[in-house]
């Protein structure tokens, strides 16, 4: 119930106003988000790769509405990739990018699908010139025939391109099924945003059971599984799925978001698996934390309280 009304108020232009002008809030959003900066994120993934992980930089910014600023997102990460690519980190894939369909145009009014298209390639391209890879994030439900078909193409010319499915989707194994193929970068998460209930399943044990029904399926295929989850229980299914398929730990990985369960970040780089930390960078952050808050009460609890030391 709070997480559908804090998803509700994410698009709400009072509450986002009114939350982006507390300055209590940058208190909140530096425990999740790198900083404003390109140069920011970059002191963050040179710490996160010292320390033995890998990242996918993703910069903050979705429902693009005009062509030019989706143009603009494109060359920051043309930029991002330059700028990673000559400090080392995207040496081995250690650091990539993860975008959004929608900050590069999918939502744009006319020619979206295409124009994304075009600006995904040109941030491919700038992957493959550094040695590293681009992840497509995966949005709201109304954007998933679009993404997917848009991963289809672009796979094309950049094979390596990578995407997500969400458990909370009822169409999430059929999809997982048809993406466990050789050379097939999928990553799993159980979903963040609101969706309908007969297009979504509302509890959270059966998002958590197609987690680990889809998981099963993407660990016996022959694709590349990048399990994004911070639960223990799929963690600890994971663990045991690469055991009795015979999975060294170079062909998955584990995904975590900056500045979520670091101690179990540790854990899983120091017993020897490859885990990736998600970071993101930019100003325009606030969908993000939306997400943050909504997946987490205590996370809620936390900013409540920031709010409360301040008033
Ligand atoms: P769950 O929410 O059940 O949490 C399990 C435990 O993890 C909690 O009990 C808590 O200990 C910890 N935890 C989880 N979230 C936390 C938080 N915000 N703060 C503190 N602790 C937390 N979604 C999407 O729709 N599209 C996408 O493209 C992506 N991409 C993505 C990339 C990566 C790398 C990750 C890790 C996640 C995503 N997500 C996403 C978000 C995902 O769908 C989901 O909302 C969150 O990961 C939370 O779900 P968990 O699987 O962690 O389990």
């Amino acid at each position: 119930m709070l997480r559908r009304l804090l998803l509700a108020i994410s698009a709400s232009h009072r509450a986002r106003d009114l939350i982006t002008r507390t300055p209590v809030t940058r208190e909140v959003v530096q425990r999740f988000v790198a900083g404003d900066s390109a140069a920011d994120v970059i002191g963050v993934a040179e710490h996160l790769v010292s320390a033995g992980h890998l990242v996918s930089i993703d910069f903050l910014g979705e429902d693009t509405t005009d062509p030019d600023q989706a143009a603009a997102v494109a060359a920051e990460y043309v930029a991002l990739l330059e700028l990673l690519a000559a400090t080392g980190l995207t040496e081995g894939g250690r650091a990539e990018v993860s975008v959004k369909p929608t900050a590069v145009g999918l939502g744009l009014p006319e020619h979206g699908e295409k124009t994304a298209a075009e600006n995904i390639e040109r941030i491919c391209a700038a992957a493959r010139a550094a040695g590293t890879t681009v992840t497509l994030d995966m949005e709201d439900q109304t954007h998933v025939d679009a993404t997917l078909r848009l991963v289809g193409e672009v796979r094309a010319d950049y094979p390596d391109l990578g995407c997500v499915l969400q458990s909370y989707l009822r169409r999430t194994p059929g999809d997982c099924e048809a993406l466990a193929v050789s050379g097939s970068r999928v990553r799993l998460c159980k979903g963040a945003y609101r969706a309908p209930d007969g297009i979504a399943l509302a509890a959270r044990t059966e998002v958590d059971r197609a987690y680990a029904r889809c998981l099963r399926i993407l660990m016996h295929g022959a694709g590349y599984p990048m399990l994004a989850t911070h639960d223990p229980r799929m963690i600890a299914i994971t663990q045991s799925l690469a055991g009795s398929t015979h999975r060294d730990p170079g062909s998955f990985e584990y995904q975590m978001l900056y500045g979520v369960r670091r101690d179990e970040q540790r854990r899983l780089t120091d017993a020897g698996a490859q885990v990736r930390v998600y970071v993101p960078y930019g100003s325009d952050w606030y969908g993000y934390l939306v997400r943050r808050l909504a997946e987490r009460p205590a996370n809620l609890a936390f900013f409540l309280r920031a709010l409360r030391s301040r008033h």
